[in-house]
């Protein structure tokens, strides 16, 4: 009752409220519980006692009863880029907006000052054609779809439209010029990659001009090439016509540079990785399935005398962690290395191989699961140290329940990540994108959502395949090593975030967080769970307690780590949008649009005890807050768009309901908000924590780290720098090794994985590896001490004691298959091309008026291929947070690098409606 009536953003911030909360929490604890939940909460300062982040009072800013001013845009913002990750660059801000019919790119802001208001101007117009090409050409093909810069020399910055030109600053977008694409091709496919340490370097791979016909998916002549720049796009040269014949076409591409690490230079600046065909009568046009035509070479000299065949058959590559990780089809008659490969008749014309090279792509090995189940589709997702990857393997599995869930495996890397043991099964995942992530800044943790096995045997859930009923949270602090339940709070600040039932059995109950498949489902998706390398320990989410995670907006509440994911409390009654600043001192935090409107935020600077208020003039439906990539400002950005003006909403200024509303940002600066309540933080304002508890050890140390004291609610400064981390040597437990390549985990014991066929793996066929008894292996990048109390045969990284290999049978299947999704894809995006460019507007009228029913909420074709273009856009540039760009994990399937749209499985599937026209 007493926690009952706190409603929304109410009176819920105030101590009494928490207080109020707190008896209430305490009236229903029973039995034993009781004294160990009065103890933790004295201890975290709810009931007082050692009280150090009671809130004593909460403030509305600005001070002086103004309100913040929005700043409008044409439509709504869909991504921020700030110039460069260096503190006197991070006041250029570019926001691109929301394409607006007819055009295919948005509109593109720029602000010389943080993004304040009255610094924004529309630069678009000052790009020569950028917004009205010239009379009768190119119909739609306006705007810009994204931007380019080095971050070293953040000044110089591309900027790609759909059409022919690109346009070119080298004054962080004071002026503007207007230049030809490489070879005058459709921007709209260009894949674009600046030279890490080059700035004026630049590779564009572009479809070739015989691909804006609209038969381009049939015809084998349509095909890429690669493009040179060395003066920051002004100039370019055709890689294909200066390699005189010895390159046909190409594929996948990348600077050889990027496997540099920091000082030791893998190879010279000017090398080029690529997937190449090397003769004309063997292209296949846009959709050549896996094959072995293609070759994996590298070139020196931009192909101007023979390149370097590194591995034939190679069709796909990522650069990760300083290794290669290589697609091979299953059907090539010879390994990387060049020895014939047996194939033994079980090659399948649509299969895969993985393989990884640790020492820049001179030797691979095979990349092995132990699973018998052939693969669709990867995604590699780094580790903490950036040295290897997660690979998590959507599975053809043979059981039609399984096969048709939303899930894939996890597998965590080891031995140069040719051995990859099963870490977690049924990760839930959503199209390409898996709710698996690190938790930034504290290493070894990770957060997944995983479907209960409870879905396989409810008959309900086999009916009505409503797989997302099932999802579960869990988190691991030993890099996958083993998974647990969240910890759900003890104690609520807002009663309606406890959804466990009062009585009976609340032993289900857990803590549940939306993942970045939820962030990623567009219009109605929601929040994930976010954390910052640079603010250590904090990690907010959305989510609910329940037993499992909830959709439904009525059941989401906010909630806040700050010791990287091992309690949790809550922090708002509804599912916000967050972000934070300052070095993570300082949190900000407002209903998010799924909500509705709202017309204030929250920020907090004691990590969530006292939420302040902002008010804001007019009411907005927010979409996202951002701060500059490295979180270290106070100055943030929130965008959303205009909502609805209705009597609940009298400050909302949309009024054609139908229309498109304006986009609104609001710049948040918490310094002039702040007045004289701004602090700067002493020494004496820091202290010294181990993540995640003083007494546990993270990947074999025990690492200690500075942090701002809860209570001190001052400001670290933009140029603070966080004292060094410490990191002792911790004596090796259980918890340091996971289940040996071949076993998975069953509670606390690891057993043999069930049912794994005879294929071999070749690192064990070759002795390498040693299959250790213990079934346990060292967790990649653990440094324990002393495992052999563990671990008695092996050094836990397939080593005789030694240094002596010696041969263990184990079994495991590695041939992968990539679900090839190329087909359709490639078709609609021709058809794209061509819709834009030559379909007259009756053409147009006709199609939409066919294909209407097919597409649902969708208003038109253009919606279909704009947002099909966005949702690509986003998948490549926002990284699998969402929330920043500053680094993004690489998504190893066809469509990644073959261009297209992202459209769902189920698009996919459909056939084509245009394709008949
Ligand atoms: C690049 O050069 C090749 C070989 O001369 C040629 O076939 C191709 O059309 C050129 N690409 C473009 C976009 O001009
Ligand atoms: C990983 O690869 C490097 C370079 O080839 C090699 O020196 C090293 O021994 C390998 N380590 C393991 C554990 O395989
Ligand atoms: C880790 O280091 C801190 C600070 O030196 C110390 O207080 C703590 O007891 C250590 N924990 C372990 C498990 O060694």
């Amino acid at each position: 009752m007493k926690c009952s009536f706190i409603g929304r953003w109410s009176v819920s911030f105030s101590v009494f409220a928490i207080i109020l909360c707190y008896s209430g929490a305490h009236g229903r604890c029973e039995g034993d519980s009781c004294p160990q939940e009065s103890r933790n909460a004295r201890a975290s300062g709810l009931l007082g006692g050692t009280a150090v982040q009671q809130c004593s009072s909460v403030k509305d800013y600005p001070l002086d009863g103004t309100k913040l001013q929005p700043v409008n845009f044409e439509a709504p913002v869909i991504d921020l880029r700030w110039a460069g990750l260096n503190h006197d660059y991070d006041r250029y801000v570019f926001a691109i907006t929301e394409p607006v019919e007819p055009m295919v790119g948005g509109h593109v802001w720029r602000s010389g000052s943080y993004g304040r208001i009255g610094s924004w101007t529309d630069v678009t117009k000052q790009m020569p054609d950028a917004l009205l090409p010239r009379q009768g050409s190119d119909g739609d093909l306006t705007g810009i779809l994204d931007l380019y810069f080095h971050e070293d020399h953040p000044e110089k910055i591309l900027f790609a439209g759909p059409s022919y030109n690109y346009w070119i600053t080298e004054d962080f977008g004071r002026t503007y010029a207007k230049v030809d694409t490489p070879g005058r091709t459709l921007g709209f496919w260009h894949e674009i990659k600046i030279h890490p340490s080059r700035p004026d370097w630049i590779l564009a791979k572009v479809r070739r001009s015989v691909c804006e016909e609209w038969d381009a998916s049939t015809n084998p002549w349509c095909a890429y090439d690669l493009f040179l720049s060395q003066d920051f796009g002004k100039g370019w040269t055709n890689l294909t016509a200066n390699s005189n014949g010895l390159i046909a076409a190409f594929w996948d591409f990348d600077w050889g540079a990027n496997l540099h690490r920091s000082e030791r230079r893998a190879f010279p600046d000017e090398t080029i990785l690529a997937t190449v065909y090397e003769r004309a009568d063997q292209m296949k046009g846009l959709t050549p399935g896996w094959d072995k035509d293609m070759h994996f070479v590298h070139s020196t000299d931009f192909f101007k005398s023979a390149h370097t065949k590194l591995a034939a058959c190679g069709n796909q590559f990522e650069l990760i962690g300083h290794k290669v990780f290589l697609a091979l089809p299953s059907d090539c008659p010879t390994d990387p290395d060049g020895s014939p490969q047996p194939t033994e008749g079980q090659a399948q014309a649509d299969s895969v191989v993985l393989y990884a090279s640790a020492d820049e792509a001179q030797t691979f090995e095979q990349v092995c699961l132990p699973v018998r189940w052939l693969d669709l589709g990867y995604n590699l997702v780094k580790t903490h140290d950036g040295a290897s990857a997660f690979l998590v393997v959507d599975h053809d599995e043979e059981d039609m329940i399984t096969k048709r869930a939303p899930m894939g495996n996890i597998y965590a890397p080891g031995y140069n990540n040719t051995l990859y043991s099963l870490s977690m099964t049924m990760n839930f995942r959503r199209r390409y994108i898996t709710d698996f992530g690190r938790i930034e800044g504290i290493p070894g943790v990770y957060m997944a959502n995983q479907l209960s096995s409870k879905m396989l045997t409810d008959p309900s859930a086999m009916r009505s395949l409503d797989f997302e009923k099932f999802i579960q949270t869990k988190i691991t602090f030993n890099g996958g090593g083993s998974w647990q339940d969240l910890a759900k709070p003890q104690h609520y600040r807002h009663g309606v975030c406890n959804q466990c039932p009062s009585k009976g059995d609340s032993s289900a109950c857990k803590l549940h967080l939306h993942g970045p498949s939820s962030w990623h489902d567009g219009p109605g998706g929601r929040p994930s769970f976010y954390s910052h390398e640079n603010a250590p320990g904090i990690v907010m989410a959305v989510g609910n307690t329940g037993e499992y995670l909830e959709f439904a907006a009525d059941t989401m509440c906010t909630w806040l780590s700050r010791d990287g994911g091992a309690t949790w409390e809550d922090v708002a009654p509804n599912a916000g949008i967050y972000e934070y600043g300052d070095h993570g001192g300082l949190l900000i935090l407002a209903p998010h649009e799924t909500e509705g409107p709202t017309d204030s935020l929250k920020f907090s600077l004691d990590q969530g005890a006292c939420w302040h208020s902002i008010h804001l003039q007019e009411a907005i439906d927010i979409q996202n807050i951002r701060v500059e990539p490295k979180a270290t400002s106070h100055v943030f950005v929130v965008h959303g768009q205009a909502c609805l003006k209705t009597p609940a909403h009298p400050t909302c200024t949309h009024t054609k309901e139908g229309s498109t509303p304006a986009g609104k940002i609001y710049v948040v600066d918490l310094k002039p908000i702040m007045g004289s309540d701004w602090r700067d933080c002493g020494g004496e304002d820091y202290e010294r924590w181990s993540p995640p508890t003083p007494d546990s050890c993270l990947m074999g140390r025990n690492i200690t780290m500075e942090r701002r004291r809860r209570s001190s609610d001052c400001f670290n400064g933009k140029e603070y720098e966080r004292a060094e981390t410490s990191s002792n040597p911790c004596h090796c437990t259980k918890v340091d090794v996971e289940c040996e390549y071949g076993f998975e985990r069953h509670e606390e014991e690891c057993r043999p994985i069930v049912g794994l066929d005879d294929a071999r793996c070749s690192v064990l066929d070759k002795e390498d590896y040693v299959v250790s008894q213990s079934k346990y292996r060292l967790i990649d990048g653990d440094t324990c001490m002393d495992l052999s109390h563990i671990i008695t045969d092996t050094d836990g990284k397939g080593n005789l004691p030694g240094g002596h290999h010696g041969r263990h049978p184990a079994h495991g299947k590695s041939a992968s298959i990539f679900l090839v999704m190329l087909g359709i894809a490639v078709v609609l995006g021709a058809i794209g091309v061509w819709w834009f460019k030559f379909a007259s507007d009756e053409v147009k009228a006709r199609i939409e008026e066919t294909i209407a029913p097919l597409m649902g909420g969708l208003s038109s074709a253009w919606r279909l291929l704009v947002e099909g273009t966005m949702r690509l856009k986003e998948r490549v540039t926002d990284g699998y947070q969402g929330h920043d760009t500053y680094e993004r994990d690489a998504f190893f399937q066809p469509l990644a690098s073959g261009g297209g749209f992202g459209l769902d499985e189920e698009e996919l599937h459909e056939p084509s409606p245009l394709n008949g026209h």
